[in-house]
């Protein structure tokens, strides 16, 4: 299972890459303006700075809805670097985007995904990465795993090459039950990530281990 981080935070990055288990990033319009980052150049640079951070794949989502708008945008941002994955919305023009960006061989990210039937035509339109927002879901008391479950029972029965990225991830349960229902990766907060970690009798046995060898010397 891949680990994506969902922030535009350039130290939260950071601190996710040095613990070693980084495998990319995720932003959105919502996260760049979270960090006071706006305006085109600034955005554009941005992206690079991240990417200078981290080794893997990093989201970068277009703003224009419309075909021919997107794909300018799409070219513009991949151009950027090598590791940049075009984010485009689950609309029509988006889904043609997708087409085009995988016959250019430009990696992509279709986001705001919330049915299976979306995440079906993302992958027969050619995307890298599926993104079904799970917390969204669970936020207006829908169960968000279980679209996360329908997708990776479509994507199987058809041997779709589409990774499933598991977005809006809020919590470290989130994580494990994705990882438990097969998502390829996740993308959530930092904490989601620092909550695997942590374990009482971890910190009560590891105390007890010290203070054992202290007495012997
Ligand atoms: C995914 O790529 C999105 O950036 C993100 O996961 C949305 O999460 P939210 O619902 O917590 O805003």
């Amino acid at each position: 299972m891949k680990f994506f981080i969902d922030t535009a935070n350039l130290d939260q990055i950071r601190e996710a890459q040095e613990l070693g288990v980084l495998d990319g990033v995720t932003t959105n319009p919502s996260l760049m303006a979270k960090e006071g980052i706006t305006g085109r150049n600034n955005i554009l640079k941005h992206y690079v700075d991240i990417c200078e951070i981290v080794d893997g794949d990093v989201s970068a989502e277009v703003i224009a809805t419309d075909l021919k708008a997107m794909i300018k945008e799409g070219e513009e941002l991949a151009d950027l670097h090598e590791q940049i994955v075009v984010k485009v919305p689950m609309i029509r023009d988006g889904v043609k985007a997708l087409k085009y960006f995988s016959d250019k061989g430009i990696k992509t990210n279709c986001t705001l995904v919330f049915s299976p039937g979306q995440a079906l035509l993302a992958a027969k339109a050619g995307a890298n990465y599926v993104s079904p927002f799970l917390g969204r879901l669970d936020d207006i008391s829908t169960d968000g795993l279980n679209l996360i479950s329908e997708i990776r029972l479509i994507y199987d029965n058809y041997a779709f090459e589409t990774e499933i990225l598991a977005a809006s991830i809020r919590h470290t349960m989130h994580v494990i039950d994705c990882a438990k229902l097969g998502a390829d990766v996740m993308t959530g907060p930092l904490s989601a990530i620092d909550g695997l970690l942590k374990h009482p009798l971890t910190d009560i046995g590891l105390e007890k281990f010290l203070a054992d060898y202290q007495k012997g010397n």
